[in-house]
């Protein structure tokens, strides 16, 4: 007999089962093994490998530059270290706005070369295409709406989203959107809570919040900022959990220290 316990995968009906009776979902980004299994033995819902690794992991100013190629490699390696949570992939910029045809061939190798569980868009109507196609061959799709890195140019600013009406109304009707067309769940990014809270309310889908407020179904913070590895980046929405940089670095000069000063390795670290 043995004796580990099944465990029991969060999938698509788990987490709308979650939002049905008021239980919240957590989720966090993952881009590594070593981390990812830290974050899915500790009963994250959701892994979201996302092209924050653009910025996190590879030092770019915006999440423009990275490759599908590089999402993959970082997907394939979280898929590795995941037993319980959903494992969802951001399609990077550049590999689905072209035509539909093009996003399902990028989410295609998503799936087959990561193992991957879902993907992610960032956009409303503009992608409804791509969104019906990927989701016509089978594959969950989260929506992304409000503030939408990849457009940072357009933007300007990565400042708070749908503060005037009008933006508002158009992220209420592609949310509905989104819902309409089969998504699975849709992040809302740096909004207004009271914008939140009417989504929330209007979708049975559930609404990852990021800077969006308590009225979310769920929550995701970027897992490097939530652990203060990142210490530069502040924004008044993030709570930080621990202050890893100021950790690793004091870990780190020890280390140099000991080898340094002949502490390490001592005769019980050698053969
Ligand atoms: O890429 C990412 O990390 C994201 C989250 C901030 C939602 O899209």
């Amino acid at each position: 007999m043995s004796v580990h316990k099944e465990v029991k995968r969060i999938t698509t009906h788990v987490l709308q089962a979650m939002k049905a009776r008021g239980e919240k979902i957590a989720m966090l980004t993952a881009y590594d093994y070593s981390m990812a299994r830290i974050l899915d033995e500790a009963g994250t819902d959701i892994l979201l490998v996302g092209d924050s690794a653009s910025n996190v992991m590879a030092g770019h100013e915006t999440t423009l530059p990275i490759t599908l190629d590089q999402m993959i490699y970082h997907a394939a390696s979280v898929v590795r270290a995941v037993k319980r949570a959903l494992v969802v992939v951001d399609l990077p910029f550049g590999s689905y706005q072209g035509n539909s045809k093009v996003a399902l061939e990028s989410t295609i190798r998503i799936m087959k070369e990561a193992g991957a569980h879902a993907v992610k868009l960032e956009g409303g109507e503009e992608i409804s295409e791509s969104v019906k196609r990927i989701l016509s061959a089978g594959v969950p799709v989260m929506g992304h709406l409000g503030l939408t890195p990849q457009s940072i140019y357009k933007f300007g600013t990565y400042t708070v989203r749908a503060k005037e009406e009008a933006e508002a109304d158009k992220l209420l009707s592609d949310a509905r959107l989104l819902q309409e067309l089969g998504c699975f769940a849709v992040v809302l990014e740096k909004i207004p809570a009271k914008l939140t809270r009417k989504v929330a309310e209007d979708l049975l889908i559930p609404t990852i919040g990021i800077g969006a407020g308590h009225y979310a179904d769920g929550q995701v913070l970027v897992t490097q900022d939530m652990l203060g590895i990142t210490k530069d980046f502040q924004p008044r929405f993030l709570r930080r959990y621990l202050e890893l940089y100021e950790l690793i670095q004091g870990a780190t000069e020890q280390y140099i220290e000991d080898v340094k000063s002949l502490s390490f390795p001592n005769e019980k670290e050698e053969y």
